[in-house]
C-alpha cells in the first residue's frame, strides 16, 4: 500500500520521506515534555535507536512515515501505520517538534496533505486515530478536517498518577470526498 514514499507539497509545509538526516529533530520531538504528555509517551528512547528507526522506515511498505518540513527545517512527523490491508484501514498519528511549532497551521496542512494522498493515490477507505480527551487543540484540528468521534477508550492513559480517556476518531473515504467537493 505504501511502497511508494511520496513528497507532498503544501503552502506552509512539505512532507517528505523520513531519513537518518532528520534524527536530531526527531530526538528533540520525543524529548519534549509537552509533546510526551500530549501523546502519552512514557519512557526515553536512545539517539541510536531513533537513528536506526528513521534509517529503516523506507524498507516498510505497510506504513508511511513523512517528515513535516517548514522552511527546509524538520518540524515534526506524520505517520500512517497499523495497516489493515484486508479492510483498507490504517491509523494516523502526528506530532510537531514542540511548542515553537504549534499553532502555525503546520498540523492542519500536514493532515490535509496526507488525507488527500491516502484517498486519491491509495485504495484506503478508513483512517482512524486516538486522541486523549485533554488534547483540545488536536481534537479541534481532527474534527475540523472531518474526523468523526466513534467512541471512548476509558482510562487509556495513566499520566502523573491520573487516568485519562482517549477518544477514537475516524474519517472514511466517501466523507473525505464529499468534504473535498464541498470545499472545491
Ligand atoms: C496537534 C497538532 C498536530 C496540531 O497542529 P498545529 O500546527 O499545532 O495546529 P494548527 O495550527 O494547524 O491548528 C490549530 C487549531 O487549533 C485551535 N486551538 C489551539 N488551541 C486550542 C485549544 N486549547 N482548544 C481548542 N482549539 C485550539 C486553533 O485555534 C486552530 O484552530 P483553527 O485552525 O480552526 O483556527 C500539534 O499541535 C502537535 O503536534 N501537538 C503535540 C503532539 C500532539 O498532540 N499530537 C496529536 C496526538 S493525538
Amino acid at each position: 500500500m505504501f511502497a511508494e514514499k511520496p513528497t507532498l507539497k503544501g503552502t506552509r509545509v512539505t512532507l517528505c520521506p523520513v531519513g537518518p538526516e532528520q534524527v536530531e529533530g526527531l530526538f528533540e520531538l520525543v524529548s519534549d515534555p509537552e509533546v510526551k504528555r500530549l501523546t502519552g509517551s512514557h519512557g526515553e528512547v536512545s539517539h541510536e535507536h531513533l537513528h536506526q528507526w528513521y534509517a529503516t522506515r523506507a524498507d516498510h511498505s505497510d506504513r508511511l512515515d513523512l517528515a513535516i518540513m517548514a522552511d527546509d527545517e524538520y518540524v515534526g512527523e506524520i505517520v500512517l501505520n497499523q495497516l489493515d490491508a484486508a479492510n483498507l484501514s490504517c491509523n494516523l498519528r502526528i506530532a510537531l517538534i514542540g511548542a515553537r511549532a504549534f499553532g502555525r497551521g503546520y498540523g492542519t496542512e500536514a493532515i490535509e496533505l496526507v488525507l488527500a494522498h491516502a484517498f486519491t493515490a491509495t485504495p484506503l477507505h478508513r483512517i482512524r486515530l486516538g486522541v486523549y480527551t485533554f488534547n483540545e487543540r488536536a481534537r479541534h484540528v481532527y474534527k475540523k478536517l472531518g474526523f468523526v468521534e466513534e467512541g471512548v477508550e476509558r482510562d487509556s492513559l495513566r499520566w502523573d498518577g491520573e487516568w485519562h480517556d482517549a477518544v477514537l476518531m475516524a474519517v472514511l473515504r466517501p466523507e473525505w470526498q464529499a468534504r473535498s467537493r464541498s470545499l472545491a
